[in-house]
């Protein structure tokens, strides 16, 4: 026969020390297109099951040599040849050999002597069921395949969006400090400039001019405010307080606060901190500064504790610790401000931590991994 037909043809191994008796079954199976291989003892069999992988086995249970509960124990010891279905054969018909037939790995029993329409039928069947579990295996496998794939795209757009949030709020910051310092140096400058022109003005004129004097001064009080005012839009756009570093940034916020918020703030912070980077720092300091602004607008808090952990790796830790009357978590519940919080964070590889409840105070936790050790966010 063809190899091609060999393949596409069913094929059925029996193993039996006296083929000669099932001629007939032979036969039938052969006419109903199944191919028929033969084995006359264990060894022969498990050697032709390696070598042909047929789709189905019949053996017997008397054999010389290794009798059929051996060879099939050891058919589905082998990987090979496990999932091929065996069906035992046999004249015995007590029903401990059914028994220890199935605890070896049959799936079916023909007692000798063989009905031809019942082997058919049996035969038939765990083809079928055979043909099914493959089938059932292989999807199974699909399946997994697909949902370690989803798995990979999810983990993978994860960290796109992370990074992307990244990127935005570094390039915002950037922003920030560059209109910060245009505010700071060019109207600054005019202003510094504009009032030192009003009081040459009084200086030049003054003598001349009995009520010049008041207006200098009201016009140099305006021009003071409005210097103020050009501070504090660059202090809040980039405070120049971090120039200074992380600890006396978050000195100034905590002394900002309290003037603003009558709330005693207690800042403890690392006695000789490692020098934080720009975007970690900024960071800290914005979750301070939104922490410190909602103890302010939602706590009615009697204190705030804030403090600032720095380990020698770099790796930081940021907690704002209020007694007020909290909040409950829902999820999705939050505003922009503990959302922001949470991305700045996470875009740094961190985690923000939030734990509230009704008349247990609000303690926000921001932990950010040693530099260059982006872990996941949460
Ligand atoms: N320390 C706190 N004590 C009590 N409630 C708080 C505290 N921090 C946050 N909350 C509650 O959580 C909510 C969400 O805070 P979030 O900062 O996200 O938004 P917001 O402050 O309401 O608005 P914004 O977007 O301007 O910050 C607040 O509206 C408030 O109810
Ligand atoms: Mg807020």
């Amino acid at each position: 026969m063809a190899a091609e037909t060999l393949r596409d043809a069913q094929t059925i191994l029996i193993v039996d020390d006296t083929p000669r008796n099932l001629a007939p079954v032979i036969t039938v199976l052969e006419e109903r297109g199944y191919q028929v291989a033969v084995a006359q003892d264990g060894e022969e069999g498990l050697a032709r099951a390696r070598l042909i992988q047929p789709d189905l086995i019949l053996l017997d249970i008397r054999l010389p040599g290794a009798d059929g509960f051996s060879v099939c124990r050891e058919l589905k010891a082998d990987p090979a040849t496990r999932d091929i279905p065996v069906i035992f054969m046999t004249a015995l018909s007590h029903g401990e050999h059914k028994v220890q037939g199935f605890a070896a790995g049959g799936v079916d029993y023909l007692t000798k002597p063989l009905h031809l329409e019942e082997v058919l039928a049996r035969v038939a069947t765990h083809l079928r069921l055979g043909a099914a579990l493959a089938d059932l295996e292989k999807r199974n496998a699909q399946l997994d395949q697909s949902r370690l794939e989803l798995e990979r795209r999810v983990e993978e757009s994860t960290a796109q969006l992370r990074d992307m949030a990244a990127q935005r709020e570094l390039a915002l910051d950037l922003e920030r400090k560059r209109i910060a310092r245009e505010i700071h140096d060019e109207l600054g400058q005019i202003l510094t400039a504009l009032k030192l022109g009003i009081s040459t003005l009084r200086l030049q004129f003054g003598a001349a001019n009995p009520g010049l004097g008041e207006r200098v001064r009201d016009l140099l009080g305006l021009a003071d405010k409005s210097i103020q005012v050009v501070r504090n839009v660059a202090g809040s756009l980039r405070p120049a307080a971090l120039d200074m570093g992380i600890c006396p940034a978050l000195e100034w916020l905590a002394e900002q606060f309290e003037r603003h918020a009558g709330i005693p703030c207690l800042l403890s912070l690392p006695a000789h901190p490692e020098p934080l980077d720009e975007s970690r720092a900024t960071t800290l300091f914005r979750v301070a500064q939104e922490a410190l602004t909602n103890v302010a607008r939602h706590a009615q808090a009697g204190q705030v504790e804030m403090e600032l952990a720095v380990e020698p790796s770099g790796a930081c830790r940021l907690v704002i610790h209020d007694d007020g009357q909290g909040f409950e978590l829902r999820h999705g519940a939050q505003g922009f401000g503990l959302l922001g919080m949470r991305e700045r964070v996470n875009g740094l590889g961190g985690r923000l931590d939030i734990a509230s409840r009704h008349g247990g105070g609000t303690r926000i936790q921001a932990s950010l991994p040693a530099p260059g050790n982006g872990g996941t966010g949460s």
